[in-house]
């Protein structure tokens, strides 16, 4: 099979983790004889740098003609925030991007597998075989609903805007249900109806479209709620649905199940299947360049590619099986050390699981 993968490698930690990801996708490529062809494209702020803009017509172009987009984070530190370079780049590169190409639904996979367990701050009994998908609705919401500002007297009031059509709900909900069939069935709503006529809206439409999935039970939880029972009790879930900016909280908490952040890969979809991957956390410019990064995130969104936008299940699941076998071995990058192990570079990292992925 042949492949071609827009490659948006991102900023701070972005490129070491984008090579071992590439390391990794060649080793796949190698091993079941596929051929990855990979077209670098910049945006964020490598592309301020090269053009003057975070998401240049040429970058669009080139993940337009491209089979599927890999990116890695964007993003500058956190006291350059106000420069022109940094200013504004989330919006702009990735929350472009997401618009650009409609991609409105996000899977953020939460799985804890045995050689695990030991990462996560959290007791072993109660995260041993969670295993949750995050659907997060990633086009709409308050991310990108009305802004405002008005000074009154001098003080400055600013809004933002959470709004939600049933369209815009319909389409992820679908989405959600089609994917709890393939997995065990049961969805769980996450949304604060108690307060957000929105969450009421999400609730109703829920309810419409439940009764043509019979084969999936459903419920619903308030999200304050929620975020404790995904410390507490995270083996009930099985798909969670919810909106924009629950989601991307929902994610960061539910990732120290899986021991860091840097150890979730995502998917985001638009309706004709068509996706980008990237990892859930941001470009860390503090370590960026020491190879003190996790690629696994990176890695796991790459494998993700492979089974959602190519439909390779066996190479999906080599790549897995890999960072499984690397993390099995002991091999621990800083963020998942604290329980032992022993310490390795984001390199040493990358090529471990490329050696796994050659010898399955
Ligand atoms: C994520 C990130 C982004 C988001 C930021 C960097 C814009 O936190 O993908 O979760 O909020 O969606
Ligand atoms: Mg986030």
């Amino acid at each position: 099979m042949h492949c071609t993968i827009a490659l948006l490698r991102g900023d701070g930690i972005g490129p070491e983790i984008s090579d071992e990801a590439l390391r990794a996708l060649h080793a796949a490529g190698q091993r079941f004889k596929h051929e990855f062809q990979f077209v670098e494209a910049y945006a964020g702020g490598e592309a301020w740098d090269r053009y003057g803009e975070h998401l240049p017509a040429v970058t669009l172009d080139a993940c337009r003609n491209a089979d599927a987009i890999l990116k890695g984070p964007f993003g500058g530190p956190l006291a350059e925030l106000h420069s022109p370079k940094w200013s504004g780049v989330e919006t702009t590169a990735i929350l472009g991007l997401r618009r650009a190409f409609d991609l409105f639904m996000n899977l953020r996979p939460v799985v804890v597998y045995p050689e695990v367990v030991a990462l996560s701050p959290l007791r072993p009994e109660i995260v041993e075989g969670a295993d949750m998908l995050i659907v997060r609705e990633l086009t709409g919401g308050i991310y990108f609903g009305e802004r405002g500002e008005r000074v009154v007297d001098g003080v400055r009031t600013v809004w933002d805007t959470e709004s939600y059509s049933e369209r815009e709900i319909a389409r992820i909900t679908h989405g959600a249900f089609r994917i709890a069939r393939g997995r065990r069935r049961h969805l769980t709503l996450v949304a604060k109806s108690n307060i957000l006529d929105s969450s009421v809206l999400w609730r109703d439409v829920l309810a419409r479209i439940a009764p043509e999935y019979p084969d999936v039970t459903h419920d619903y939880l308030h999200v304050d709620n929620a975020s404790m029972q995904i410390i507490a009790n995270p083996r009930q879930f099985d798909v969670l649905l919810t909106n924009n900016i629950f989601g991307d909280i929902l994610s960061d908490e539910a990732s120290v199940l899986a021991g860091s952040l840097g150890m979730l890969g995502s998917a985001s979809l638009n309706a004709e299947g068509f996706g980008m991957y990237e990892p859930i956390h941001g470009s860390a410019p503090d370590i960026a360049g020491q190879g003190k990064a996790n690629p696994i995130a990176m890695i796991l969104s790459a494998a993700m590619m492979l089974r959602l936008s190519f439909r390779l299940e066996a190479e999906a699941a080599a790549v897995e099986s890999a960072v499984r076998y690397a993390l099995a071995g002991g091999l621990r990058t800083a963020d998942i050390a604290a329980a032992g192990g022993e310490l390795v570079s984001t390199q040493r990292m990358g090529e471990a699981i490329e050696r796994a992925i050659l010898a399955s």
